[in-house]
């Protein structure tokens, strides 16, 4: 089997953090979602991956290179727009042959590996094999009916009204009669080749679509929230390390991962957090579901459920900073400059929540 990741698109729900930067690379838990994925893919025995990118395309070479970290071979593949999902299948056809293969959405974070689910396709006759889990608002995702023999009917994309409440997970497999449907289907209202469609026309053409039913977290990192929610889970899942040096003064409790080169200086510090290579914690307080990405500093500060990405500073602020996602060479600090008043220097789409 090969793996296809799917890379391009445009973020727009992470602006600002991916005007400058590709949403697939954003860390969780101190390691970038694509990351995650491509670990997932090889951990399923899987040595030859596809990555469709778009305007990130550089940035993304840049940080995966050939795969040869991860012991796998990386092809990219480049889609001039991002057309939709299924367009992303048609233009891989000639990386993927006549393979069989799965697709994963690279900024998609699940729990557990994948690996018996892609063995069990990889040694099924089916056409393909959808991943489904339950959800509270099938509303917002593409979703499924099943018929009373647990076989799916049919697929919807965001139902007003859903037919279950099970929703789509970004990953799917296939054979080579997808690319029959991808070049079937005609664009949606949103001008994108749907998946969705895809997987239609494979039901309605007679071929077996199994379904998989998913029964941990799942999490679609598209918005804010859901970035803390993913890093939270991750975090939960993380073997705590102390690579760095934590002193006298510092509470550090056993869910704490503090990296290489990391200091601790007479600070506070609640798992599960991680804090990343090179930084400085100083007389600080870092709270639970903390992740704090490489050279960045905290002093005189308090921050709990956060994201902190590398080289930004956090100095003397006097409230606690919660439930918020910081991006790379940010600045926040306390001024004494009279007269006294909350000063921004903000980036375009930028959001601050005032006391
Ligand atoms: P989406 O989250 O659906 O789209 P997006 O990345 O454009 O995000 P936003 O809605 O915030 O603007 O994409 C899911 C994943 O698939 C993501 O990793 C980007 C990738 N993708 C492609 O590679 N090609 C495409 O044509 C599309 C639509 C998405």
């Amino acid at each position: 089997m090969k793996g296809l990741i799917l890379s391009g698109g445009k973020g727009t729900r992470l602006y600002p953090l991916t005007y400058t930067r590709a949403k697939q690379l954003i860390p969780v838990a101190n390691e970038p979602v694509l990351f995650r994925v491509i670990r997932a893919i090889r951990d399923a025995g899987i040595g030859e991956i596809g990555i469709v990118v778009g305007d990130t395309a550089p940035e993304i070479k840049e940080a995966v290179k050939d795969g040869e970290r991860w012991g796998v071979r990386i092809n990219y593949i480049p889609q001039g727009a991002p057309l939709g999902l299924a367009h992303a299948v048609k233009i891989s056809q000639d990386f993927l042959g006549d393979e069989r293969f799965v697709m994963f959405l690279g900024d998609n974070v699940i729990q557990g590996g994948i690996s018996p689910l892609i063995s069990q396709f990889a040694d099924s006759q089916w056409n393909s094999q959808i991943v489904l889990t339950k959800v509270p608002n099938p509303q917002q995702f593409g979703v499924a009916e099943l018929d009373g023999d647990g076989r799916i009917k049919r697929l919807v994309e965001k139902p007003k009204e859903p037919p279950s409440d099970l929703a789509l997970v970004g990953i799917y497999m296939f054979d080579a009669h997808v690319f029959e449907a991808v070049n079937a289907i005609k664009a949606s209202w949103r001008n994108e080749l749907e998946i969705t469609d895809a997987i239609q026309w494979l039901i309605e053409h007679g071929h077996s679509v199994h379904p998989y039913i998913h029964r941990g977290w799942w999490i679609d990192t598209g918005k804010p929230m859901d970035m803390l929610s993913a890093n939270a889970h991750v975090l939960e899942e993380l073997t705590p390390a102390i690579e760095g040096t934590v002193d006298a003064d510092s509470k550090v409790d056993r869910r704490v991962t503090v990296q290489k080169g990391a200091t601790i200086i007479n600070s506070t510090v609640r798992g599960p957090t991680i804090i990343g290579e090179n930084c400085r914690i100083e007389n600080a307080y870092v709270g639970p579901f903390t992740s704090i990405y490489h050279d960045a500093v905290i002093e005189n500060s308090e921050i709990e459920n956060s994201i902190v990405l590398e080289f930004s500073r956090i100095v003397g602020v006097p409230a606690r900073i919660q439930d918020s996602l910081i991006g790379r060479n940010a600045v926040v600090t306390r001024s004494d400059v009279k007269p006294t008043a909350i000063k921004l220097n903000l980036g375009d789409y930028g959001q601050v929540g005032v006391l």
